[in-house]
């Protein structure tokens, strides 16, 4: 009789187990991506060389919910070596598996690496884009959502259905040919990007566009369009033609929702919105117009996708929904300075997300980062106070792990804090961290576009 009971016994509690870990540790995702250069996916007329992955541009959807570990086994079939960067996601299980140049070797061509990495602790929209050689203006670049754990709830009213859309400056040239003319003059007025991209695909009144993006959306409902900005330079303002839109998250935090017209997305940006369906059933005109250029009308310079009510046939009229003054630098800056942290919005864990406080700590480093454009042995660098990175052949972290001191391939605790007249020069930096101490960059820019900073593998947060 008891040999009846026991093996019962023993699948219940490794079914228990196994339950508990899968709450705890979250699941795993296996992914296998190709990654190639494409010839017939190019979004105008012109032919153009595009990064995909699966065939895809963009690429696909990683669609993680808290804690799941996500591994990706990338083929680089793209004729030089590739690393792709997991924008957001806090590397806590592998800090060296972040993707950017300087922890991970690149995949080199014809060869296959995994990345496994886990959405710790994580909510929130995000992007994943290859981080070395300008490739990014190629393509490789795709949306990652970590979801909510089941038993921790959105703080709002789950929407009908959620949209991904990538916007994105593009150019006609090839990225090589673009990242050889901005390696041979930053300030070359041929190597500016020429349109805007949404999901991969031009603009509605683009008669060179080979196909528009559109959203098919039912009366009287609500949408959650994840939005994030996949370009290389040009910052949009992102609207809506008759509809208002409401923000509730950002970078992995949901924030104090609050409703907009138009919304500012800089360079690697990740927003999320929602947008109720509330209008007459025609179609509308979605809006993505470039930051510091003047592009008026229905000009190609402007991306434009189209809001598709589900029952009409009414195409969209009218002009497209004016915005701010793209050169009116306030209102990007005030309408940052408005998002505000949700502190009682529940997220990755149950606690509410705001649990820390960081309103008195101590200073134990502080770095002016002043970013300009000089000559250095004859060519035009930007550079970080006056140092030009240049990418080691050894990836840093394994110069580190290896030959304590880096042995030569990196250059300890040079790197000028600020930029009082020390001589411009190529180098690879790198700059000690006090282990538990804060750390305070303040940074600052000599140039005349917008830049964007990466700052890779934390969350940080902003004081001013
Ligand atoms: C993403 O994952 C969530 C949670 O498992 C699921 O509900 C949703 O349908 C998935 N979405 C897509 C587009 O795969
Ligand atoms: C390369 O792909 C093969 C086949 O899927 C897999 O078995 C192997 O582990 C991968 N190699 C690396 C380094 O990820
Ligand atoms: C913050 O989140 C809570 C909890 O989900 C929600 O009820 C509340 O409406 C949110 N507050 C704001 C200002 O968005
Ligand atoms: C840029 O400079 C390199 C090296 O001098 C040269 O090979 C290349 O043709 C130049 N590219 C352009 C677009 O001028
Ligand atoms: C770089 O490009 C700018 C703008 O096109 C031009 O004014 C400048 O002369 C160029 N510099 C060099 C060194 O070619
Ligand atoms: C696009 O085509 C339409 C219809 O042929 C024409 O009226 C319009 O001027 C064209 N636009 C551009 C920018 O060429
Ligand atoms: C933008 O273009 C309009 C119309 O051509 C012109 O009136 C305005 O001065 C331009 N603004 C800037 C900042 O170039
Ligand atoms: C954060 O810390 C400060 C200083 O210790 C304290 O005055 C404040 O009440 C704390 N805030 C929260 C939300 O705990
Ligand atoms: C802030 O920190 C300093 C130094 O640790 C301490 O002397 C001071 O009392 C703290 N202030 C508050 C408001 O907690
Ligand atoms: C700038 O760096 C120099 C040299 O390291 C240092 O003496 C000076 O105090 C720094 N200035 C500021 C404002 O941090
Ligand atoms: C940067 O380097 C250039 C060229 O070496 C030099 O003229 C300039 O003074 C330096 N600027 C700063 C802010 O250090």
């Amino acid at each position: 009789m008891a040999g009846n009971y026991f093996p019962r016994l023993i699948f219940i509690s490794v079914f228990i187990f196994k339950l508990l870990i899968t709450i705890v540790n979250g699941a795993d995702i296996f992914l296998e991506w190709n990654v190639a250069i494409n010839t017939t996916v190019h979004p105008f007329s012109e032919e153009q060389p595009v990064i995909t992955i699966n065939g895809m541009f963009p690429g696909p959807l990683i669609n993680a919910t808290t804690n799941d570990v996500i591994h990706v086994n990338v083929f680089n079939n793209i004729d030089e070596p590739l690393l792709f960067t997991w924008n957001g996601i806090e590397q806590r299980l592998n800090s060296w598996q972040d993707g950017v140049s300087g922890t991970n070797c690149p995949i080199q061509p014809g060869k296959n690496w995994t990345y496994e990495f886990q959405a710790k602790d994580q909510i929130g929209t995000f992007i994943y884009f290859p981080s070395i050689n300008f490739l990014k203006a190629g393509g490789g670049f795709g949306p990652i959502r970590v979801n909510n754990r089941p038993v921790i709830k959105i703080p709002f009213p789950k929407p009908e259905a959620e949209f991904d859309l990538l916007i994105g400056d593009w150019y006609l040239k090839s990225y090589e040919e673009i990242r050889s003319l901005i390696s041979n003059n930053s300030t070359a007025n041929d190597s500016s990007p020429v349109k805007i991209l949404m999901n991969g695909k031009g603009s509605y009144f683009d008669n060179d566009s080979r196909v528009f993006e559109s959203f098919t959306v039912t009366k009287g409902k609500t949408y959650w369009f994840r939005i994030s900005n996949v370009g290389t330079a040009w910052s949009v303002n992102f609207r809506i033609q008759n509809h208002r839109m409401v923000l509730v998250e950002t970078e992995g935090s949901y924030v104090n929702q609050m409703a907009l017209d138009s919304l500012d997305v800089h360079v690697g940006q990740s927003y999320s919105v929602l947008v109720t369906a509330d209008q007459e059933e025609q179609d509308y005109y979605i809006v993505a117009a470039p930051k510091q250029i003047n592009a008026t009308g229905t000009s190609t310079l402007i991306g434009v996708a189209v809001l598709r009510y589900g029952n009409s046939v009414i195409p969209p009229r009218g002009a497209l929904p004016p915005g701010p003054d793209p050169f009116d630098i306030q209102f990007s800056v005030n309408q940052a300075k408005s998002i505000r942290w949700n502190l009682t919005a529940g997220a990755a864990r149950p606690n509410p997300q705001g649990s820390f406080n960081v309103s008195n700590v101590t200073l134990s480093q502080s770095f002016i980062l002043q970013s300009s454009v000089v000559e250095i042995n004859g060519e035009f660098r930007y550079t970080i106070n006056n140092v030009s990175y240049v990418t080691p052949e050894t990836p840093l972290k394994l110069a580190d792990a290896f030959a304590n001191g880096g042995n030569g391939v990196y250059v300890l605790d040079k790197f000028p804090t600020n930029s009082s007249n020390v001589e411009a020069v190529n180098g690879v930096f790198v700059a000690s961290g006090i282990h538990h101490g804060w750390i305070e960059l303040v940074l600052k820019s000599d140039l005349d576009i917008i830049h964007t900073w990466h700052l890779d593998g934390y969350s940080f947060f902003v004081v001013g």
